[in-house]
């Protein structure tokens, strides 16, 4: 039998009780229900609990257009912002080779776009799409979004003029909305092909739609398999009452019993970089689910040892106001033996013959002590390794135990409304029609 993700509370221990974690966990039971019931707040956002089973209609298709990018281009920029990209991203770098674009080997790039507004980051793609031959796809729910949009503009005006309209629109691919929205609008003028989003899936719990998978299959990635490893994470927590058996049910019971006892901020750790992009996706997960009300953790995240030598002092020494999230992941994919020295010049013989995971996994323990010791609670997250099947197993776990989180905290945790107001003060300072009034007001506040 394959082995699963698990959750060890060992290192919580002396924060929070063994009988605290057991009481909250099955009370948070109910909130399983209440989900599956869709009973619960922001019940009109409930798809992504059937996504392993829902999407599979759509996998072929999804294939066959990855398949199309990737047989006439050999560069896709992925348009989006937020959950219409930090899922895509967050895999993609998960998995693939650290220095895909800079192997020999025939390789298709991903490149993503429309995440901010730099001019320089544009102007820069810009430099390096005219010597490539690209495909677009461009991903947003509303169709409004302004980094994307503007983003999409300026590539289709340089894919228009680089190959032509016509062939411009074979390699231009939007996921939108079924009908609203401006993107939906062009995709429908222009002949683009489409996939929709669904009405019942926020952005950011999106990456097993089209908007994490298009890009992901284009990437060479086999979705199957990290859908297959999603399902059978919705096995193991969607509807199983018993907390002892069930990890999502304890995350979340031990994050809501680590802030009631003084410690705000949660930090996910990775010991490897290619878990970098996993841990914005979660950070904009738990950070928009739950930070409303007044209330919410502060998810954060370091990439060790890397931060180890710049954010540890903080997390060993600063205000106690801290608990970690390790994901350890117990064998990687490479093999690196560090090799004898003669003459011992550097005093590393010590470590010579053994493999590099290993001298990382007692990092990785030798850290989790030091931050225990230094009244940092830490929850570890055990996976076999960083493959499609368990990072699938990582993204349903997550979403699972973030509903439930929310839930818990007693917070809708399907809105956004917080995101709103960033986006009225830049309409109103750039004059967007309509915003004219409140554009004058700012003006005097600037
Ligand atoms: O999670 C969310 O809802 C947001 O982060 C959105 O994904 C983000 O604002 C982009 O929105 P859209 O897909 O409508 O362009």
């Amino acid at each position: 039998m394959k082995e699963n993700l698990s959750v060890n509370l060992k290192n919580t221990a002396g924060f929070i009780s063994a009988e605290e974690i057991s009481s909250l966990s099955s009370k948070s039971a109910a909130h399983l229900d209440t989900l599956n019931a869709g009973t619960g707040q922001g019940n009109d956002f409930l798809g992504w609990l059937t996504l392993p089973d829902d999407i599979l209609p759509q996998i072929d298709r999804i294939e066959k257009t990855a398949k199309h990018l990737r047989n006439v281009s050999d560069t896709t920029v992925v348009i989006g912002i937020g959950g219409s990209y930090l899922g895509s991203r967050a895999v993609i770098e998960s998995l693939s080779h650290t220095f895909a674009p800079l192997l020999k080997t025939k390789h298709h790039d991903i490149i993503f776009a429309g995440q901010n507004i730099c001019e320089d980051y544009l102007a820069e793609l810009l430099e390096l799409l005219d010597g490539r031959n690209y495909s677009v796809i461009a991903i947003s729910k509303s169709g409004t979004t302004t980094e994307p949009a503007i983003a999409f503009r300026i590539l289709k005006d340089h894919l228009e003029k680089k190959v032509g309209k016509l062939a411009a629109a074979e390699r231009i691919i939007a996921v939108t909305d079924a009908s609203k929205g401006a993107l939906r609008t062009m995709a429908e003028t222009n002949g683009y092909e489409t996939f929709i989003i669904p009405d019942n899936i926020g952005g950011r719990f999106s990456v097993l739609t089209p908007v994490g998978l298009l890009p992901i299959a284009v990437s060479g990635i086999d979705i199957r398999m990290l859908i297959k490893g999603a399902k059978s994470m919705e096995e193991i927590t969607r509807t199983n009452k018993d907390a002892g058996s069930n990890p999502a049910l304890l995350y979340a019971a031990a994050r809501n019993l680590l802030l009631q006892n003084g410690k705000p901020v949660e930090i996910m750790v990775g010991f490897t970089p290619k878990l970098h992009f996993f841990a914005e996706w979660w950070k904009q997960l738990y950070g928009e689910s739950e930070g409303k009300d007044g209330k919410g953790i502060f998810p954060a995240s370091v990439d060790l040892t890397t931060d180890l030598h710049s954010m540890g002092q903080y997390i060993q020494d600063g205000q106690r106001i801290l608990f970690e999230t390790v994901i350890s992941v117990k064998s990687p994919k490479g093999k690196v033996t560090i090799p004898l020295e003669k003459d011992d010049s550097d005093q590393l013989n010590y470590l010579a013959g053994r493999r590099l995971s290993d001298v990382n996994h007692n990092a990785e323990a030798g850290t989790t002590i030091a931050h225990h010791d230094g009244n940092v609670p830490i929850i570890t997250l055990t996976i076999p390794a960083l493959d499609e099947y368990y990072v699938g197993q990582m993204i349903y776990f997550f979403e699972i135990a973030c509903a439930v989180s929310g839930y818990i905290l007693e917070v809708n945790p399907f809105d956004q409304p917080g995101v709103e107001a960033y986006k009225k003060n830049m309409f109103a300072l750039l004059n967007k029609p309509g915003f004219e009034e409140a554009g004058k007001k700012l003006r005097e506040r600037i």
